[in-house]
């Protein structure tokens, strides 16, 4: 058997590994994941072992530990969180003739797995001969229900290849999984060891419960299975629940030509202030009604909700199959992590895997929202609406920093910051307007009023009151942030970062005009006249600093002029250079952990001239490692803006394939959500040129060498419409709602029902800029 992916131009909709390879389990367990954003399932074997890293996640479930400093000092977080394995309700073991399947043993004769992007399931075939010669075919298909979202299902059918068998299928829901710690860190581990405390199990016919608490965070949860059989006559079963296991056992003869067929459903809810008996009644409830709702009926009902979504979201793409395919598979991913979170975070690994302890960044509305905006604007509100219910802890952790209005954590699970104090956490306040501008986004493209009175204005209004008290007028003019972390990790606490400064000068205008309209909200805030003025003198008076000798913007004050790194003497091994070389020496040297004034010239574009740009884009790209999988989309979208296409494609796969092609050597960890909706921006943003800088949309399609032609769907304003691009023209057409008016190339089109065709002018020729010896992206362009 071979092993792998299969990348052949028959998946454009669904991604397939061929054969076991036991090594590569904790990879494939990420990119094989199903989740809605509110439960999360690794794609682990149904039999539990092989495996490599199981995980059942929670969305807001965690368990908290001590953050213990050898130095104390004011204001550290003291406090972690890290995301729990839950009880594990994928489990279904299967004895043949008393031979557990176990795919280490025996021999498995054809062995494939295949998340399928359209019918949103995980399915599984194998053909597995027992170490005394015993064949059985096992077919399973899983899935977290879109419309369900406490909902899982799994549909599990074994069938003999040559005479009867007996087949003895045991189906658990296990809680305490035992697990390797998948971190370094002693404290994680011991939080993690045994975190469930049993408070109630009990089990009936086919169906049982089992209820947990954790033992720090108060936290607590429920799971339940029931379960169809279908199969010949003799079948016995028995069901049994003690506190960290229930199992329902089913045994029958099948002849050859019949099968056992197994559906088992699974309900999960969790909360911190229900009882476990409301809890329970919660996840019995779940089950009832995806009972009722039936196996075909749960397929059906996920089926419409993905092809609802595809019809609004679809990105294609002609003359790179295996490209395709990766912007799907990002998309459909980041759809998972958003779904249906319901005013939960979106964590930087989805609920795909621990990585990260299970934190939501400004991954989230840098990033994940963007693409949420324009394809599933629900999905990006209740993010936002997360952000909102977490605002006391972020004015509580603002007045703790001595400032005023709202200083949102660098990571948390519950709001709170745990971040262990470390410059580019503690002093990253970028964060803030990041969220800001994810509100001003949102409300653009939707105008949605009722969330901007009641969440929207809130947070602008407190952020904007962050920056003020976080800045000064200099004595030589100017409104200066100093001292602040950027997006760059390698530069730190650092006086004016450019990306900090236009984004804080955003944040601050966009409260502004959203106090300006709900001045009752305003008011409640005790928001006045002064006030807002004060905001706007703020933001005009913005600091951007430049350097007018070699005519670029330095990253931050005085960066141009620190010594640059000496990229000929890193050797490739030393990359990442996070753990290689000291902080101290990485953020006193010229050298670019992650795109920061290139994502600035993407969110803030307005803010610079087309020659700026391209001066600036040539003399980043020779200082930025990519040690950070956030970078590469952004790279992408600025490298199609200033006229290098090839480039532009280069970037975009990197973003496309970080997971797929394990680019960063930990996709066990779970998948860069960041990195898969860098995909689809520098699809739309970069081959696209969409932008967004005056709540208005603009496009300016250019398609490199090799692509012939890419198409992408948006929601905007509640229209729904497409834009197809080849080499020669772009054609607009609208799908549903109002006409709309947009740019292209600066020239204005209204959508409308029949498409507007638009030529394509020659992009800018410059030199194309190198990266740091070693550094550039694998070449995706056709030469
Ligand atoms: C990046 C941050 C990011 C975090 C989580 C870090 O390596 O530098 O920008 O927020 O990962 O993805």
């Amino acid at each position: 058997m071979t092993h792998g992916y299969e990348q052949s131009e028959r998946s454009p909709w669904e991604l397939r590994w061929i054969g076991l390879d036991v090594e590569q389990l904790q990879r494939t367990e990420s990119t094989f994941a199903l989740s809605n954003g509110h439960i999360g399932l690794r794609g682990t074997l149904e039999e539990g072992e092989p495996r490599g890293l199981p995980g059942t996640y929670l969305n807001g479930f965690y368990e908290s530990y001590q953050l213990p400093y050898a130095e104390a000092g004011y204001g550290y977080p003291e406090d972690g969180q890290t995301v729990v394995n839950v009880t594990d309700g994928k489990i279904i073991r299967l004895l043949v003739e008393d031979e557990p399947l176990d795919m280490r043993y025996g021999q498995a004769t054809a062995h494939e797995r295949v998340l399928d992007f359209r019918s949103g399931t995980l399915r599984r075939t194998t053909e597995w001969s027992s170490p005394t010669g015993r064949r059985v075919r096992v077919r399973t298909e899983r899935l977290v229900s879109f419309t369900q979202r406490a909902v899982a299902a799994i549909r599990y059918e074994v069938e003999p290849l040559d005479g009867e068998i007996q087949l003895v299928v045991q189906s658990d829901l296990l809680a305490n999984e035992p697990i390797e710690s998948p971190t370094g860190d002693p404290r994680v581990a011991a939080a993690l060891d045994s975190p469930l405390v049993g408070e109630f199990a009990m089990a009936e016919d086919y169906r049982a419960v089992l209820v947990h608490r954790t033992r720090e965070s108060g936290l607590r949860m429920a799971a339940a299975m029931d379960h169809r059989l279908e199969t010949t006559d003799g079948l016995r079963t028995r069901i049994h629940a003690e506190d960290d296991l229930a199992r329902l056992t089913a045994a029958v003869d099948v002849p050859k030509g019949e099968k056992l067929t197994l559906i088992k459903y699974v309900g999960y809810g969790w909360s911190a202030q229900r009882s476990a008996p409301a809890l329970r009644a919660q996840v019995e409830a779940a089950l009832d009604g995806a009972l009722q709702t039936g196996w075909e009926g749960l397929l059906a009902e996920q089926r419409q909700f993905l092809d609802e979504f595809w019809e609004s979201a679809d990105v294609q793409i002609d003359g790179d199959p295996e490209l395709q395919q990766a912007v799907r598979f990002a998309l459909f991913h980041v759809l998972q992590a958003g779904a249906r979170g319901e005013s939960r975070a979106i964590p930087g690994k989805g609920l795909t895997g621990p990585g990260y302890d299970g934190h939501a960044f400004w991954d989230t509305e840098s990033f994940v929202l963007q693409v949420l905006t324009y394809t599933m604007p629900e999905a990006a509100r209740d993010a936002l609406r997360w952000r909102h219910t977490t605002l006391d802890k972020a004015r509580e952790r603002a007045a703790q920093l001595g400032l005023r209005g709202a200083a949102f954590p660098w990571r948390s699970i519950n709001g709170a910051e745990c971040s262990a104090y470390w410059p580019a956490g503690t002093a990253a306040f970028h964060v803030s307007a990041d969220i800001a501008d994810a509100v001003a986004r949102y409300v653009a493209a939707t105008a949605d009023q009722d969330f901007e009175r009641h969440y929207g204005t809130e947070i602008l209004l407190e952020t904007a009151r962050l920056w003020i008290s976080l800045g000064h007028h200099g004595k030589h003019g100017g409104f200066r942030i100093d001292g602040v972390t950027g997006p760059d990790e390698y530069s730190a606490i650092a006086d004016n970062n450019v990306y900090t400064n236009l984004m804080a000068q955003r944040n601050l205008r966009e409260a502004a005009e959203s106090c300006e309209r709900h001045p009752d909200i305003a008011e409640s805030f005790e928001v006045d006249a002064d006030e807002i003025a004060e905001w706007r003198r703020a933001a005009d008076e913005m600091v951007i600093p430049y350097d007018d000798l070699l005519e670029v913007h330095p990253q931050a004050e005085r960066f141009t002029q620190h010594v640059d790194w000496d990229f000929e003497n890193t050797p490739a091994e030393h990359y990442p250079l996070l753990l290689n070389y000291p902080y101290f020496d990485l953020y006193r040297k010229q050298v670019i952990k992650q795109a920061d004034l290139v994502l600035a010239m993407h969110l803030r574009g307005d803010a610079f001239t087309p020659e700026q740009k391209a001066r600036n884009f040539a003399y980043y790209e020779e200082r930025t490692v990519r040690d950070s999988s956030l970078s590469a989309g952004t790279q992408a979208v600025l490298a199609a803006e200033v006229g290098h296409l090839d480039l532009a494609y280069d970037y975009l796969a990197e973003a496309a394939f970080t997971d797929l092609h394990d680019v960063h050597n930990n996709v066990r960890n779970g998948l860069h959500m960041a990195s898969l909706a860098g995909a689809w921006l520098a699809t739309v943003a970069g081959l696209g040129g969409m932008r967004d800088h005056d709540g208005s949309l603009s496009f300016a399609p250019r398609l490199p060498r090799g692509l012939d032609r890419v198409s992408f769907r948006l929601i905007f304003l509640g229209t729904h419409f497409s834009v197809e691009i080849t080499p020669e023209e772009a054609k607009y057409q609208l799908l549903s709602g109002d006409e709309l008016d947009i740019r292209h190339h600066g020239e204005k089109v209204t959508v409308s029902e029949s498409a507007t065709a638009m030529p394509i002018p020659e992009a800018p020729s410059l030199p194309e800029p190198s990266q740091p010896p070693g550094r550039a992206p694998a070449r995706r362009r056709k030469d």
